[in-house]
């Protein structure tokens, strides 16, 4: 990933129209909050919501969390002075916009360009505002791969489950919940996976979205381990109850930990002091893909902050000359301590 590593395990939505959620969701433990101004916000109480969030990044307090706002999509008459209210008042405080109902890169080039209208005004740095886009209905997903290149502000791309099902005519309810009736496996499958790999395409992140039955933790562990195990790097909650089951599901195993660190380190020395390119680490080969897929899950456990224990140890010397290739006979690492 191209950009420095940000932890989004679990992103909290926050309505705007509430001041006693928005002082709340201080003490929580998500890794991202976002103040909403669309979905959660009744029409009329849309304006006065802009003034909660602004009032709430402006009081500050959220160090250690990347901190968004989910504005109006660009089809609405709200969207426009969601961005310019609260930007101008408030965009020092602020990591991103989440943009919903993204279905064309169009809607991803008018925030950029705002965005940078409002920097320059105000003398912010142009280009920091980060974007993270919702797609949620079929055009959205049509169009995903030109979204996900269609600005270098982007950050991530995150699913809107309950969108999507409407937009697709999904037979149910309930919402991050399998459809009752669906004969298949994962009735998300193809959705996730088509946003996950047009978003790494871009280097970007991939969210989940929610699940809506609050009191259903299994469900919900279940849903969210799930896209943790396809690659996706949190899921949206929408309650504080469950936030620690989606933490917990989106940060590597303390073992996979420390192995990412240590093939990070093996790597790095078979690499560099013994220039050889494909190793054993204990009974595994490990080569540059390894190192890769260590990078990955050596950076998420960091972000998650998980620390090691153990260290690599550097075998004592083979005698073997440097850029020798390797053979089958290769020096095992052994991890101590
Ligand atoms: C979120 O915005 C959703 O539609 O699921
Ligand atoms: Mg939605």
């Amino acid at each position: 990933m191209a950009q420095e590593y940000s932890s989004r395990r679990s992103v909290l939505a926050v309505p705007g129209s509430s001041p006693r959620f928005l002082a709340k969701a201080r003490g929580l433990a998500a890794d991202e909050v976002f103040f909403d101004l669309e979905d959660a916000v009744a029409p009329a109480a849309k304006a006065q919501a802009r003034q909660n969030v602004i009032a709430a990044l402006n009081e500050g307090g959220w160090d250690g969390r990347v901190v968004a706002v989910r504005i109006n999509d660009a089809g609405t008459r709200w969207a426009y002075r969601d961005v310019a209210e609260v930007v101008t008042a408030a965009g020092h405080g602020l990591a991103a916009i989440v943009l919903p109902k993204v279905t064309d890169p169009a809607h991803i080039a008018w925030l950029d360009v705002t965005l940078s209208q409002i920097e320059q005004d105000t003398g912010g740095e142009v280009g920091r505002i980060g974007i993270e886009a919702q797609i949620e209905d079929a055009r959205g997903l049509a169009n995903v791969d030109a979204i996900a290149a269609a600005s270098p502000r982007l950050r991530a791309l995150v699913f809107g489950p309950a969108d999507f099902m409407a937009s697709l005519g999904m037979r149910s309810l309930q919402v991050g919940a399998q459809p009752a009736g669906y004969a298949g496996s994962d009735a998300y499958h193809y959705p996730l996976l088509r946003i996950l790999v047009a978003a790494r395409s871009q280097g970007l992140a991939a969210i989940d979205g929610p699940y809506l039955a609050i009191g259903d933790l299994a469900g919900l562990r279940t849903a969210a381990v799930s896209a943790a195990a396809l690659g996706y790097d949190g899921k949206w909650v929408l309650h504080p109850g469950q936030i620690d089951v989606v933490n917990e599901a989106f940060s590597p195993s303390q073992d996979d930990y420390e192995r990412a660190e240590l093939i990070l380190d093996a790597y790095e020395y078979y690499t560099t002091v013994e220039h050889r390119g494909a190793v054993m680490l204990g009974d595994e080969m490990i080569d540059e893909a390894s190192r890769k897929l260590a990078m990955v899950a050596a950076a998420k456990g960091r972000a998650a902050g998980l620390t090691r224990s153990l260290r690599f140890e550097p075998p004592v010397s083979t005698g073997r000359p440097p850029g020798q290739p390797t053979s089958a006979h290769v020096s095992r690492a052994h991890p101590t301590r």
